[in-house]
């Protein structure tokens, strides 16, 4: 372990992401959908903080808080995320936009550092109402008819509504200044269990990987489910099983070493017991963080789809909802993080890619971007019962805070 005192204050670490937990709080984890009012509850909460870590910044116009600093010296944005996906994790997002403060905390209040960090919690990382629509607009990727069009997957309530209920409409959109930092660092839970399994405790992200979904819709003939024999039915819930199973006997002489694909959401019409399903929907996504590997998927999927029409009993069209260039992450990023697991962590660190998207990959394309992860235990992310250890955490904060001072004194 490293002599000298990070001056990391791991039970205010660990407080600020308790007291989080406890706004919305859904059994051991938290319920915060985007813009709902645990979520804004949680921003306000946010921003209070900002003060006392030498940081000015409000809501803006999307539901970003960014801090910033009038300090002299370099500047390292660091943030993360504060709504969750529907009865989810407490850490998936707060852990980063903790760390980032308790970093502002300690380095913007010493003089005897040049530089400061400024920090930020994107809107809707978990994409309730889009897909990453606030680091997005912060780097100039959200148009007004694109927040116009936007809708909660919850409810179906506009972004316009939901921002106007917020007291938010009419408020300016943050927007990044070129050069105004030297990069982005971001802390998040690994969400998978290669730390753990490893008895490793601080993750380098190398990659992210790339997100493509799809709308794979089925159209056949409802019926009667008792007077139509089976011979000639047109059912398009059943062209919809075997197609998830046929992928997933064929994705894999096609795919990449780590690429996932997942079903997430299977829509029958009408839906009910005793009607054949005349339509039938699919929500499927494809992640890699190679896009040759993903091209090729499409390509397998749509040829897949033409057999299916082929045959003639159903048919089948398949409509690409969303795409995701894969980013990687900066290769002097991952040197400071390496270094500061050294002093923080024992050296237990490993460089790994991240199977899970992250507001990193958007600011990627406008700075260097970094990102460190922590074990979560037993692996589980996107449920309540996400959890890390609390010498975890703490652990992981001082690496972090190391990693910050090291990038601002390069
Ligand atoms: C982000 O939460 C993702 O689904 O990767
Ligand atoms: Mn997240
Ligand atoms: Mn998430």
């Amino acid at each position: 372990m490293a002599d000298i005192s990070s001056r990391v204050d791991g039970d205010r670490v660990l407080g600020d992401l308790n007291a989080l937990r406890a706004i919305g709080a859904y059994k051991t984890g938290v319920h915060k959908p985007t813009l709902s009012e645990p979520h804004l509850r949680s921003l306000h909460w946010f921003v209070q903080r900002l003060p006392d870590a030498g940081l000015a910044g409000e809501i803006d116009g999307i539901g970003n808080v960014i801090g910033t600093s009038a300090k002299h010296g370099p500047r390292l944005l660091a943030g993360s995320h504060l709504e969750s996906q529907n009865h989810a994790g407490w850490l998936d997002g707060p852990l980063g936009v903790v760390y980032a403060l308790e970093a502002a905390r300690v380095i913007n209040l010493d003089p005897n550092i040049n530089g400061a960090v400024e920090v930020a919690s994107w809107c809707d990382e978990e994409g309730h109402f889009g897909h990453f629509l606030g680091s997005r607009s912060y780097v100039g990727g959200v148009t007004e008819a694109d927040i116009d069009a936007a809708r909660d997957r919850n409810n179906d309530r506009s972004m316009r509504e939901a921002l106007r209920d917020a007291g938010l409409a009419g408020r300016v959109r943050a927007r990044y200044e070129q050069g105004r930092h030297i990069g982005y660092l971001e802390a998040h839970i690994e969400q998978g269990e290669t730390l753990e399994s490893s008895g490793l405790k601080i993750g380098i992200v190398t990659s992210i990987v790339g997100i493509w979904q799809y709308r794979i819709t089925f159209t056949g003939e409802q019926n009667h489910a008792g007077t139509t024999r089976m011979a000639i039915r047109k059912d398009a819930g059943l062209a919809l099983a075997r197609f998830c199973v046929d992928i997933d006997n064929r994705f894999p002489a096609a795919c990449g070493p780590r690429t996932v694909w997942t079903t997430g959401r299977i829509t029958l019409d009408p839906g009910a017991p005793s009607i054949i399903p005349g339509a039938a929907e699919m929500l499927f996504q494809i992640r890699d963080d190679d896009p040759a590997v993903i091209a090729r998927l499409e390509e397998l999927l749509h040829s897949m789809a033409a057999e299916v029409n082929a045959q003639g009993r159903c048919a089948i069209a398949v409509e690409r909802i969303r795409t995701g260039t894969p980013a990687r992450m900066d290769t002097a990023f991952q040197g400071a993080i390496e270094a500061a697991g050294v002093d923080f962590a024992d050296g237990k660190s490993l460089r790994m890619p991240s199977g899970a998207g992250h507001d990193a990959q958007i600011l990627s394309t406008v700075m260097p971007a970094g990102m460190l992860f922590v074990p979560s235990i037993g692996g589980i992310s996107h449920h309540w019962t996400e959890n890390t250890a609390d010498a975890d955490i703490v652990t992981g904060a001082e690496v972090f805070v190391d990693a910050c001072r090291r990038l601002l004194a390069q």
